[in-house]
């Protein structure tokens, strides 16, 4: 180990100013080795999850926290307020190095919003203003609507769209696809001449519930007001729209955005015994929408993260390297705590091993999600088929969903996420159904493990994973 471990450092002095680095990597046969080694370990943070001291314990704390502060909207005092909570809680719950890291955020509040079908008939209309979009005038905005099926469409009615509130009733194909409305639908709209823009909400289920998200407008095009509606209303107006009916709606939204303040990335550590500098970034976004408990966007992912290294610390094990736990600020925005971050630690590429994040929901777990090097996507499969089996979490996905830790990958850092059955993700996410309901303790514990065992593992073995890592020089 001695040996090795000379041999290591030498090599990560020698290549210090190379750009990127160049590593010579140990043989598979010694990863899978070292991963085999970790079997009995693996299996006692399972057990302490599944059957031990832990059971159920993430679930009781999440529900602690997002009962006591309900949403957590980026640029609030509620927000900060459960920041300063987490802060506490990692420290009392052990963890090292314990911090919090400044992130500028803005500062969006929605006000009161209401909209309503004036003609053909009258009825209240859901919805959900769209985060950063404007208000409209304080006497509200009332227009016929134009309705279409998509951009294509929208482009080739544009003769139709000047003075109207375009409403947008895309198919759901896949979030990727539907969200395209949600962020560029009011700019689009604006660009023909609309004066307001509805969006059918990125729901692969609804029971009348309006989704929210962001907005992004372009420099030198008018912006107008932006909001989601329910797949319900979207529907309706569509065939009605499709009758030849002339549809009126009137729209009201107070919605501002004020100066921007300072809010907080939430970090704690396990310092590593052998390689202290080295890391192993595990984490989820703190911050929610501001409608339901925002639970499951993104609080489970955050929570099977400090439980991660809550579990491990309280089963007094301590890896080589440095496992690090990272609650992020302002993810809803745009990123905002992740981006800072990257900022400031990408310096310290070559000593991050992987960095991970849980931002799909924590449902039944499968395995992993990986984004990285053929070598070590290898070492990742046979860590989940041999640590992660006694979970039935042994598949292991190219492409990790990375939205906090998204950059590292662009310069040679693997990345993780976990791999859950989240068929359900898209009924709840961004509505007020967003609660503790959602949840189960069982599924949570499961998530839990897979998260700890893969961390610790990870963080433990003799070698990082194989990757070309670059060297910032500055
Ligand atoms: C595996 O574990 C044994 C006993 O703990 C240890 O002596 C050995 O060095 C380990 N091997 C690796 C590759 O970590
Ligand atoms: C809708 O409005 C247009 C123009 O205002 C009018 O020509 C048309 O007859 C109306 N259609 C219906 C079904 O009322
Ligand atoms: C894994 O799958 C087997 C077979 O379906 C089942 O008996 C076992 O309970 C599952 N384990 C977990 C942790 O879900
Ligand atoms: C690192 O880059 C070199 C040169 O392009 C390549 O041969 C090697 O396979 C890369 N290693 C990894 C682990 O990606
Ligand atoms: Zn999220």
């Amino acid at each position: 180990m001695l040996v090795l471990l000379t041999a290591y450092g030498l090599l990560q002095l020698a290549a210090s100013s190379v750009l990127p680095q160049y590593r010579k990597w140990p043989a598979m046969s010694t990863y899978k080795k070292d991963i085999d080694n970790h079997t009995s370990v693996a299996d006692n943070i399972i057990d302490y999850i599944l059957a031990g001291p832990a059971k159920g314990e993430v679930y009781r704390r999440l529900a602690r926290m997002t009962d006591k502060f309900g949403p957590r909207l980026c640029g609030t005092e509620t927000l900060e307020d459960a920041i300063n909570y987490m802060v506490d809680e990692f420290t009392q719950d052990g963890l090292e190095n314990v911090r919090k890291e400044a992130v500028t955020v803005p500062h969006w509040v929605r006000g009161n919003e209401k909209a309503q079908l004036i003609s053909p008939r009258s009825k209240d209309i859901a919805l959900l203003g769209l985060g950063k979009s404007i208000a409209t005038p304080k006497e509200g905005i009332t227009a016929e609507a134009l309705v279409v099926r998509s951009f294509d469409e929208l482009h080739a009615r544009a003769g139709e769209a000047k003075g109207k509130i375009v409403v947008y009733n895309q198919v759901w194909e896949s979030y990727g696809q539907s969200v395209q409305y949600r962020s560029a639908g009011a700019r689009e709209a604006a660009k023909v001449g609309a004066v307001a823009a509805l969006v059918r909400s990125a729901a692969s289920l609804s029971i009348y519930s309006p989704h929210t998200g962001t907005l992004s407008y372009q420099n030198g095009i008018p912006k107008i007001p932006g909001a989601c509606i329910t797949v319900e209303d979207a529907e309706l107006l569509w065939r009605m729209s499709q009758r030849g009916e002339n549809i009126t709606i009137y729209l009201y939204m107070e919605a501002e955005t004020l100066p921007d303040v300072v809010s907080y990335n939430v970090i704690g550590e396990i310092k590593g015994n052998l390689f202290p500098d080295e890391v192993v970034l595990v984490s989820g976004h703190l911050d929610s929408w501001d409608v339901g408990q925002g639970a499951m966007d993104d609080g489970g992912g955050a929570f099977i993260s400090w439980e991660a290294l809550s579990v491990i610390h309280h089963l007094g094990l301590r890896p080589k390297r440095t496992l690090q736990v990272v609650l992020w600020t302002c993810e809803e925005l745009g990123l905002y705590g992740g981006i800072e971050y990257f900022e400031k630690h990408q310096k310290e590429a070559q000593n991050m091993n992987i960095v991970m994040e849980s931002d799909m929901g924590t449902f039944t777990p499968q395995g992993l999600q990986f984004t990285g090097s053929d070598e070590a996507m290898k070492i990742i499969q046979y860590l989940a088929s041999t640590l992660l089996k006694r979970l039935n979490a042994t598949d292991v996905d190219d492409g990790a969903d990375l939205s906090d830790v998204n950059q590292w990958p662009s310069i040679g850092v693997p990345g993780g996420s976990i791999k859950v059955e989240n068929s359900e993700y898209f009924y709840f996410h961004h509505t007020n159904g967003d609660t503790m309901t959602v949840q189960n303790p069982d599924v949570m514990d499961l998530c839990t493990a897979v998260w700890a065992v893969t961390a610790y593992a990870l963080a433990d073995m003799e070698y990082m994973l194989p990757a070309n890592r670059t060297v910032t020089v500055n």
